[in-house]
């Protein structure tokens, strides 16, 4: 079983390379568990976080409702996901009525564990971040001013109101025994041992509800209280199995949810690592497999983020000119899962030459284009030895490995052993001598059935990272469908007729390389001046 969610995104901004990033792993990551154990028992979430003080403001400068505004920005999200083909279950959205009911429930559930308690708040908050933050978070202003937020480079607020609290102290203890007794509960081990770090230095009760703020969930029995935007939005990975009483021991999505594996950044850590298992403790409700934490794409160093517009790239204008399968297999492979890296348009075009065009693209076409000139298109089963077939499943076991560990940029570099592979057998066997020579051109055919082969295996192992172009591959090689699935220990090239080659990768002249990047480059900075 397997249930991924995604952070739900904020609907202040479209979504840039940073959010792409996390829904297409959590998407890859989906695809490879289903090509190899099935549908049964998945699901893969993802969605919008729409409630708040950040949205009602927004909203209120551009005139509109907030749930109007929302409905736009949710339409981008979308159109966006589906043009990069994210296969997501349910698109959940905080202002669901299931949602809201679902909210409703948790509170009661806490508040009656005796965890609710009312409060007066006096702090410095980040409308960005929808947090409080501490004098020791905060950079001075250069001009003397206020604070800075540093995530946002934005003063704070200084706000004042009664509001719920919520008993985060109390489950300081029980937090360390989850993180001892479950070493796995944060990933990678870095980020894990910041987090217990962070619950030893002693955790302090925090606000749960807002009275200055009324676009959101209202506190059951509390008139003028909204539910706190984080309390709100952590809910949505119950709310999408059902709610508390469908995940609840004995529950019938409670194995599911234990199933859960929430992917997320660094930069909403603690969130998910320490204040969502508290609450789920103090609901009664059991507790997800665990939390998976990235790292950040940064542009010249700085973190991609909606409020620097000079660092927001945009997912949609690269697809709409390359496709976005390149783009995906870029995020997947360049950046391994819990590093940081740095987005660069010129990298992504080398990528897709050496690796997408000169490694895969043309291993497809030699062997195809071979095909039709010496067997006529139709090629012969292939045989489960030879050098190249234990290469092939070699690349296999390492896939499934790093696939196994959420490691897509692993599972990717295996995936290309074998890709490099073959063509070095090319290379080694020279068809074109083989098959002018009277006594071995009988070798033809078993050899390009080798080929065939690591193709098949290469279309099926690269479409958790490139769907649409791994179809295509399979169109090419013969099959009706994109029939989905793994290779397994015996051959996948069973026999059959070959289509035309058609590049699935063409070459982008140089001249037309610089266009793009100079195209792209001001495109982000012109998306920037709009806001
Ligand atoms: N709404 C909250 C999440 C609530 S989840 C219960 C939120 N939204 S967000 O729109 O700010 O999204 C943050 C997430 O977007 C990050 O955790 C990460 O998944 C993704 N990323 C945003 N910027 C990113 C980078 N620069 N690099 C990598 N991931 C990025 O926080």
């Amino acid at each position: 079983m397997l249930y991924i969610t995604t952070p739900i995104y904020y609907v202040n901004a479209e979504p840039h390379v940073g959010t792409f990033y996390t829904t297409v792993v959590a998407d890859a990551l989906m695809r490879a568990h289903r090509a190899r154990f099935g549908n049964y028992g998945t699901v893969f979430l993802t969605g919008t976080d729409e409630h708040g003080q950040k949205i009602e403001r927004i909203a209120r400068e551009r005139g509109v409702e907030p749930k109007a505004y929302c409905d736009g920005i949710v339409k981008q999200f979308k159109s966006t996901w589906k043009r990069a083909g994210v296969a997501y279950d349910r698109f959940i959205r905080t202002t669901d009525a299931d949602h809201e009911a679902a909210v409703a429930e948790m509170w009661r559930r806490m508040e009656a564990a005796g965890d609710i308690y009312l409060g007066q708040h006096e702090g410095l908050y980040c409308v960005g971040c929808e947090d409080y933050k501490t004098d020791g978070d905060l950079l001075p202003a250069p001009d003397g001013g206020a604070w800075l937020c540093p995530v946002h480079l934005r003063p704070v607020e200084h706000v004042k109101e009664p509001n719920y609290f919520f008993r985060l102290s109390k489950y300081q203890q029980a937090l360390l025994d989850l993180y001892d007794g479950n070493p796995d509960f944060v990933r990678p081990a870095t980020r894990r041992n910041e987090v217990v770090e962070f619950v030893k230095g002693g955790l302090r009760d925090f606000s749960v509800s807002r009275t200055s703020v009324k676009w959101g969930i209202p506190v059951p029995g509390a008139p003028g209280h909204v539910v706190y935007v984080w309390i709100d939005a952590l809910t949505n990975y119950v709310t999408a199995l059902g709610g508390p009483f469908a995940v609840q021991a004995g529950g019938p999505e409670e194995e599911q949810w234990r199933s859960c594996v929430h992917l997320i950044a660094k930069d909403i850590l603690r969130f998910h690592a320490v204040y969502w298992p508290a609450m789920l403790m103090s609901a009664g409700l059991p507790q997800p497999r665990g939390v998976l934490c990235h790292g950040y794409w940064t542009v010249k160093g700085q973190k991609m983020a909606k409020g620097i517009p000079a660092t927001r790239v945009d997912p949609n204008a690269i697809g709409m000119e390359i496709g976005y399968d390149p783009l995906r297999y870029f995020v997947l492979r360049e950046m391994p899962l819990g590093e940081d890296g740095d987005f660069g348009y010129e990298a992504l075009l080398q990528r897709r030459e050496s690796q997408l065009g000169n490694d895969l693209g043309n291993l497809l076409q030699r062997t195809v284009t071979m095909a039709h000139l010496f067997l006529g298109g139709d090629v012969p089963a292939a045989s489960p030895d030879g050098e190249l077939y234990a290469a092939a499943e070699r690349a296999r076991a390492d896939a499934e490995r790093h696939w196994d560990a959420f490691a897509p940029s692993r599972a990717l570099e295996a995936t290309w052993e074998m890709v490099r592979a073959a063509n070095a057998d090319i290379e080694r066997v020279r068809p074109w001598d083989l098959a002018k020579d009277p006594v071995r051109h009988v070798e033809v055919p078993a050899a390009l059935a080798a080929w065939c082969e690591i193709l098949v295996r290469a279309a099926l192992m690269v479409a958790p990272a490139m769907p649409e172009r791994a179809a295509e591959m399979l169109r090419q090689l013969g099959r009706e469908s994109d029939e989905g699935g793994w290779p397994s220990a015996n051959p996948s090239w069973t026999g059959g007729r070959l289509r035309a080659a058609v590049p699935i990768f063409p070459k982008i002249d140089k001249a037309v390389q610089r266009d793009l990047v100079a195209k792209w480059t001001e495109a982000q900075g012109a998306q920037g001046a709009k806001t």
